[in-house]
């Protein structure tokens, strides 16, 4: 009985909740928000929307997926057009990976691109993870690489060629090709950890023809939030940050 006590309230604690409801207290009034996409990120939705209805909050709100804008919706959140707003004051996002110098892997939900050109319009982003998306090298997640549908395979053939990975095409739960909000294909390359000179490789891999974008962030994330299942919250920045 004490056992089962035991187990009941140490699997009460949600670690990527708590994670992103630490960050939705960074959010003040009058700013602009970037929203991310993905199971962690929609705590934070779901946190600030609760926040909204309590708490008279001016704010302007860009969400990096369509998924992540009907939550918003929902919540009545105030959502600004992208091209209505050209910084961020705070984006909370989460993270596939995250490693000790604060470089991610993103992508998992396909929704990089967006992500991408948000977290590069914004003062603070801060990355909210559980415990078990904290790695000493990033690598073992595939990196997801956004590339233009029409010639994904002699792209994809390029990426083998330049980089020797295996980059296959990511499926849709119907089993035809994931297509991405902004009408993409994702391959996700399967390095393999440590990841190769993650510090090179972003802008290598933009560098190949047919490639819109890869899942590599780099110098974005200036908050980490991580959850941990004991209800721990660990927060960490970059130094100068
Ligand atoms: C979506 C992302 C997500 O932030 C990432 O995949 C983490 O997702 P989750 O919070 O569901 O674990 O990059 O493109």
């Amino acid at each position: 009985m004490t056992s089962l006590a035991f187990s009941l309230i140490t699997y009460a604690v949600n670690p990527k909740q708590i994670a992103a409801e630490r960050a939705v207290t960074y959010i003040r009034d009058g700013m602009d928000v970037g929203l991310g996409t993905g199971s962690t990120a929609a705590y934070a939705i779901a946190a600030l929307g609760k926040r909204l209805q309590t708490e008279p909050l001016r704010l302007r709100c860009v969400a990096t997926s369509l998924a992540t804008e009907e939550l918003a919706r929902a919540q009545n959140i105030p959502l600004a057009a992208w091209d209505d707003v050209r910084r961020l004051d705070v984006t909370i996002d989460g993270a596939d990976e995250a490693d000790p110098q604060f470089r991610l892997i993103k992508g998992g939900g396909g929704a990089l691109l967006r992500e991408k050109i948000v977290a590069a319009i914004t003062e603070a982003e801060i990355i909210v993870v559980d415990n078990s998306k904290v790695v000493p090298a990033l690598g073992a997640h595939p990196l997801p690489v956004v590339v233009v549908p029409f010639a994904w395979q002699s792209t994809q053939a390029r990426l083998r060629e330049r980089f020797g990975v295996e980059a296959p095409p990511r499926l849709a739960p119907d089993g035809g090709m994931f297509v991405s909000d902004d009408g993409c294909y994702v391959l996700d390359a399967a390095f393999g950890a440590p990841l190769p000179s993650p510090d090179t490789l972003e802008a290598e891999i933009k560098s190949v023809i047919g490639v819109v974008e890869s899942g590599l962030f780099l110098g974005h994330c200036q908050r980490l939030i991580i959850g941990h299942p004991d209800g721990r919250i660990e927060e960490k920045a970059p130094p100068g940050q």
